[in-house]
């Protein structure tokens, strides 16, 4: 007998499957709540406890710190695996042959060109712009350059939609940055892998041959990897929500780009890095802000610090921490950064608010300091986030699309007034 879940409301008693995941999560089932009970409904506010779909892409377990695509261990795909694999694992589902990672690339690469005019709407932007406001508002406008990308309601027409998309973002990415360098607009090269060319498309100088440091390289493709997708976090829930109402890729994308923007999210990256650079300047106390932050009277946070579903340690964190040891050794560089992020970390471990509240680095405590050793401008870490997040984003709106879930509409529990009667303006 299947198991089920009982409430009871007054006098009256309910009953509710209990579903459970291939790693034995269980859910209570309350897609006949409302009905049957006549109008309750549930209430919970960040939806620290609400599960909005089934998924098969992404597993993630965050009190034992495990996290897995497709059911393979971050770990495994960090070490082994090339970005691009790991894309179409997410989009598709399994690991590609040789044949379709070839033919997925050469696919992306036909469609990598942006419409020269999106250069036009790129130069009306100011020069201090974030470069995450220009790739949200940027992302939004290819819709009217490929406006076929909207209706996908077959295979072949969202497959076209991914692979322009998979080809374009990173030129936007590149242009964001080039933009804050002063440096003219490229288009890349279609003779490099996928991650070479987001790199050529970013350091290139227009007086001096680019080649590729395979240290970098190597550093980007597992930051990318890292990054690739997380489940239902917030970005994601974004573009699960926005494309439920069949609003395009496109649209849903740069939905999902403004939410990653914020600093409890994917602006963290740059937030930890502006928050180690002042803890610098201000002396390197870092007992200092680590009371400022224990201080509820204070609205400093440990930037890179907790999470809402790691409670135990952030899987992500563990190799990107090697990873900037690695990087900054490799490439010869000691950033005193580093030593006042390992001296924060040192302490938040041993201190019982971190450690009663659970709180750990996160992926975003060390990102920042590899991105700072290859030479990106602290306002583009985000969007670095954004171009690994992109193929999870566009697996987790196919899952959605494919399975014809229904519109995405929360309800609420209403608190305003009751009805009241207009009063006339001279009355008020
Ligand atoms: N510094 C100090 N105190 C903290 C921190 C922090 N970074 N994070 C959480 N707390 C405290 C919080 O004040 C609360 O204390 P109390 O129980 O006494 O009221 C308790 O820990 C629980 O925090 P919460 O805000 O209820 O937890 P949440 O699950 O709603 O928030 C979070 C998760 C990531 C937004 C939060 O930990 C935070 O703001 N961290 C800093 C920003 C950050 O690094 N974000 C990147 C997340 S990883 C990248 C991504 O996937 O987006």
């Amino acid at each position: 007998m299947s198991e089920t879940a009982k409430l009871k409301i007054g006098d009256n008693s309910y009953e509710f499957p209990i579903i459970k995941g291939s790693e034995n999560e269980l859910a209570i089932d309350i897609k006949t709540l409302r009905g049957e009970t006549n109008g309750v409904i549930t209430i919970d506010p960040g939806y620290k406890n609400t599960g909005a779909c089934k998924s098969a892409i992404t597993f993630l377990n965050g009190e034992k710190g495990v996290l897995r695509y497709r059911g393979y261990s971050i770990e495994d795909l960090a070490e082994k695996a090339d970005f691009l694999e790991v894309a179409y694992l997410l989009i598709f589902g399994e690991l590609p042959t040789k044949e379709k990672l070839v033919k997925f690339h050469s696919d992306i690469k036909e469609n990598a060109i942006v419409d020269d005019d999106v250069r036009k709407i790129l130069d009306a932007f100011p020069k201090i712009a974030h470069p995450m406001g220009i790739l949200s508002s940027l992302t939004s406008a290819l819709t009217a350059f490929n406006p076929s990308s909207v209706n996908v309601d077959s295979d072949e027409e969202m497959y076209r939609a991914i692979v322009k998309i998979m080809g374009k973002l990173p030129v936007l990415v590149s242009w964001a940055m080039r933009k804050i360098n002063g440096l003219p607009l490229n288009y890349g090269s279609n003779s490099l892998g996928y991650v070479e060319n987001v790199m050529n498309m970013m350091f290139s100088k227009p007086n001096e041959e680019y080649t590729v440091n395979p240290i970098v390289k190597d550093a980007l493709n597992k930051l990318l990897i890292l990054h690739a997708d997380h489940e239902q976090n917030c970005s994601t829930s974004t573009v699960r929500i926005v494309g439920s109402s069949h609003a395009g890729l496109f649209a849903s994308l740069s939905a999902g780009i403004s939410a990653l923007w914020g600093p409890l999210h994917g602006g963290a990256n740059q937030a930890v890095l502006e928050m180690l650079e002042s803890i610098k300047e201000d002396g390197g106390d870092t007992k200092k802000y680590m009371a400022k932050a224990k201080d509820k009277n204070d609205p400093f946070r440990l930037m890179g610090f907790g999470h809402r579903v790691y409670k135990n340690f952030d899987p992500r964190a563990k190799i990107i921490k090697v990873a900037a040891d690695q990087v900054l050794n490799d490439l010869g560089i000691d950033d005193p950064i580093l030593d006042v992020a390992k001296s924060l970390e040192q302490e938040a471990l041993n201190d019982p608010y971190f450690v009663d509240r659970k709180l750990y680095p996160n992926v975003d405590f060390y990102s920042g300091i590899i991105y700072r050793a290859m030479g990106i401008p602290v306002e583009m870490f985000t969007v670095m986030f954004a171009l690994g997040r992109l193929p999870g984003w566009i697996a987790q709106w196919r899952e959605m699309r494919l399975g014809k879930e229904p519109i995405g509409r929360p309800r609420q529990i209403y608190t305003g007034e009751s009805l009241r009667k207009f009063k006339a303006i001279q009355k008020r």
